[in-house]
């Protein structure tokens, strides 16, 4: 079904995902027919393809297609709301977020702020955590008169918690808008985002939906579509808008020339990877759920360390706090560790967090990993801590 190097162990899914095989070849279909006739295949197929890939993602992702567009990746999605949002800003207003949000985002954040004067609040989440609530608490009470936008991760990227994202949204929308940075949410956790509510939700495909890399969506409330657009603008901006069509939808449907066939195999791969298990998505979730549960364990215990988190924070990936780093800060965000693992055969993700020597050790579990891959890792640590 992949086509992962035999000779690594891929313990990293949640950085970069992997594709199906048969994704791939679908994926390549697309090329070749846009390289066969390169005008036709835009003015006559591609339209119609994308709105066929956005029905098939409003439904795996419970929203009206309305509100759904494509982007090449989750900092599109965040940029274009921070971006869209950021003549609003206003000196002194703050945008919220927490200590466990992804370093991108939060430049993404600091720029916009910055260029209006306002600024960013980082609301510290503990961790080690006992229990969701802890963050709904931490988050509520740093909200004040003025915050301007809430952005919080589904799933965070170093420490892998879910985040009781519902209790948030539904203590501050519809007076302060929420923007649910999902990167790791699809496919890892169910979705049902119109209930959710959230003014923005955006979302990575090429992780846990495992579409090709260039895939992934932007949520927006209906209420919001008007005021969200893309970093970049194109036609759609002056372009007649037909009955029934969205200067939404146009803007970011087409942002300059590119490659949309990740996009159009996003059917394909929620297909692909919905049936390579009995029970379905579900099935392929709770499976994943549980051998990274069981893996955590299992490292927790040859590495001598405690399970940092509860077991309902956990989707499919899981981290564990690691003996501090030795030696001079080697800046950035990764661990010197990393790079040994991968002479080593081994795929995981070490990093600094909070702070360097702090690290912090991701591993995640998809549908082509074992047991025994983990305990390989715990041992090469070990190994390696002497
Ligand atoms: C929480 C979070 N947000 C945003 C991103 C950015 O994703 P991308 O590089 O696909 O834009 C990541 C990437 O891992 C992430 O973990």
């Amino acid at each position: 079904m992949w086509s992962l190097s035999p000779g690594m162990h891929h313990l990293n899914h949640g950085s970069f995902g992997a594709v199906p095989v048969e994704v791939q070849a679908r994926q390549s279909e697309w090329r070749s027919r846009w390289e066969a006739n390169t005008t036709s295949f835009v003015a006559k197929e591609l339209t119609p393809a994308v709105e066929v890939a956005r029905e098939a993602l409003a439904e795996f992702v419970g929203a009206d297609a309305a509100g759904l567009v494509f982007v090449r990746n989750a900092s599109q999605g965040v940029a274009s709301v921070v971006r869209s949002l950021e003549p609003e800003l206003q000196p002194d207003d703050e945008i919220v977020t927490t200590s466990h949000d992804y370093n991108a985002v939060r430049q993404t954040l600091q720029y916009s702020a910055a260029k209006r004067d306002a600024s960013v609040r980082v609301v510290d989440v503990p961790f080690p955590i006992e229990e969701p609530s802890q963050v709904v608490a931490a988050v509520l009470e740093q909200v004040t008169a003025r915050t301007k936008l809430v952005v919080i991760d589904h799933v965070t990227s170093s420490t892998g918690l879910i985040f009781p994202i519902s209790e948030i949204v539904a203590a501050l929308e519809p007076d302060i808008p929420v923007l649910i940075d999902g990167a790791h949410g699809p496919g890892q956790v169910p979705l049902r985002l119109e209930e959710l509510g959230a003014s923005w939700y955006t979302g990575n495909l090429h992780k846990w939906v495992c579409s090709p890399k260039g895939a992934a969506f932007l949520h927006t409330r209906q209420d919001r579509r008007e005021m969200t657009v893309p970093t970049v603008i194109s036609h759609a901006w002056n372009a007649p808008m037909a009955e029934g069509s969205s200067r939404y939808q146009g803007l970011f449907d087409w942002t300059g020339t590119d490659d949309m066939s990740p996009w159009l195999v996003v059917p394909e791969s929620i297909g692909a990877v919905g049936a390579a298990h009995p029970g379905g998505w579900p099935g392929v979730m709770s499976r994943n759920h549980d051998l990274v549960v069981e893996a955590r364990g299992l490292l927790a215990d040859i590495l001598d360390v405690e399970e940092p988190a509860p077991e309902e924070m956990i989707g499919s990936m899981a981290a564990l706090p690691l003996p501090d780093g030795t030696g001079q800060d080697p800046g950035g965000l990764l661990s010197p560790l990393n790079s040994e693992l991968l002479d080593r055969g081994l795929e995981a993700l070490v990093m600094i967090w909070p702070s360097w020597p702090g690290q912090i050790l991701r591993v995640s579990a998809h549908l082509y990993n074992e047991i025994g891959e983990y305990r390989k890792l715990g041992e090469t640590l070990s190994d390696l801590a002497g």
